[in-house]
């Protein structure tokens, strides 16, 4: 099968995943819910949604609540192939920096599907995040 109609189905996989995961949300600040979902080297995927706090510093966006939900189901060895965003408002909404980060972290090859100003974007991380930490 030719590579784009698997990079196409990997990506209808992960929103419809992300959508999912998005009615989760637990937005009573913003009211903005979203959800994401991430597929692994092993073709696994997992979703997340943002879940809020009162002390909104607190708060988890739903890239995070994945990639950790990953983390705890499947082993520290989390390798992310590609990373799906939405949201409810049919927002422009990319990853924020502290994501970008986490994603890297796992996924420094990662491809991101998101809502950007100017329509639904594919993009790697390292266009993203230019320069990623990394402590090795
Ligand atoms: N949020 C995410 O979950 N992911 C993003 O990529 C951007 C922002 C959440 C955090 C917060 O709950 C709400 O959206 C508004 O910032």
């Amino acid at each position: 099968m030719a590579k784009n109609d698997s990079s196409q189905r990997h990506r209808e996989r992960l929103l419809r995943a992300a959508r999912k995961a998005m009615k989760n949300a637990y937005a009573p600040f913003s009211k903005f819910r979203v959800g994401a979902a991430l597929l692994t080297s092993r073709g696994e995927v997992f979703a997340g949604c943002n879940v809020e706090n009162s002390s909104y510093g607190m708060t988890n966006c739903a890239e995070r609540t994945a990639i950790f939900a990953a983390v705890a189901k499947s082993g520290p060895k989390l390798k992310i192939r590609a990373v799906a965003v939405v949201n409810d408002q049919d927002a422009p909404c990319s990853p924020c920096g502290a994501c970008r980060q986490v994603i890297y972290e796992f996924g420094p090859e990662a491809t991101i599907f998101f809502k950007s100003s100017t329509g639904w974007t594919e993009a790697l991380i390292t266009e993203l995040l230019p320069e990623g930490f990394r402590l090795r």
